[in-house]
């Protein structure tokens, strides 16, 4: 039966890096609508001139262009399975659009899991973080140091700094969570798909903290 998991949570919570590590533990690939849009930025598409502006100011790009994108990743065969959603829905017009998109083909999201963690810890996080855009591999310069600084582990390429890692942008995308997607939590919470788990915990605690959630509500 095919799984469909969201991971909310504000701006450096650890989403991306819980993720990773959670697609291969549940064997449902990753999708993450920042990562897709950055990949039609650095593609040059027509998405991403589009979304480029909005990424920029750490605004939430439009919800048509974001909901047709979804939509068109979760059509690849790779998610027939299922998929583990990263950053989508953030608006409750995307929410019900992932309702509609889910119905289509005959599934339903199984679960939400909401990280949490207060402001004061995720700016630091933010400001810290080094990400390998060929690996997709998230590092910290404090909390979670590459062997050697700024190359990846992975694939020894460069590591970079994200431009909406920038403090004004991060401000402004803690406070466009708080206003557009917290909301999501009442909703997703009053249809018993939400559960919490303490994002500021260590990393591995937290993965541990999802995977026992996650088996134990989805045990047939
Ligand atoms: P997106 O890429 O989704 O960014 P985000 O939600 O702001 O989340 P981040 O990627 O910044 O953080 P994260 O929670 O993944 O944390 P990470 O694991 O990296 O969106 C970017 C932009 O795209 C948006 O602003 C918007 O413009 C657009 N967009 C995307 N989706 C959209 C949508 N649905 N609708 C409209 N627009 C959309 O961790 C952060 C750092 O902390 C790392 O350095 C990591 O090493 C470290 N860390 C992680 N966990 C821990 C831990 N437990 N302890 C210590 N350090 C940790």
């Amino acid at each position: 039966m095919a799984r469909y998991l969201i991971l909310l949570g504000p701006p450096g919570v650890g989403k991306g890096t819980q993720a990773r590590r959670l697609a291969s533990a549940l064997g449902i690939p990753h999708v993450s609508s920042g990562d897709l849009f950055r990949a039609n930025v650095d593609g040059a598409t027509e998405l991403g001139r589009v979304a480029k502006d909005y990424l920029d100011r750490g605004l939430l790009v439009p919800d048509d262009v974001t909901i047709g994108m979804i939509d068109e990743r979760l059509a690849r065969p790779d998610c027939a399975g299922g998929a583990l959603l990263d950053g989508f829905p953030r608006t409750v017009a995307q929410a019900q659009a992932l309702d509609d998109l889910l119905a289509r083909r005959g599934a339903a999201i199984d679960l939400v899991a909401d990280l949490r963690a207060r402001p004061e810890v995720l700016v630091p996080r933010l400001s810290g973080r080094r990400t390998c855009k060929a690996s997709g591999h998230i590092y910290h310069e404090a909390y979670n140091p590459p062997a050697r600084p700024g190359v990846c582990d992975v694939d020894g390429s460069p590591l970079i700094q994200r431009d909406d890692d920038r403090p004004e942008t991060v401000e402004r995308r803690i406070r466009v969570y708080l206003e557009q997607t917290a909301p999501l939590e009442a909703l997703y919470r009053a249809r018993r798909l939400l559960f919490e788990v303490d994002g500021e915990q260590p990393v591995e605690a937290v993965t541990d903290s999802l995977l026992r959630e996650i088996r134990r509500r989805t045990a047939a």
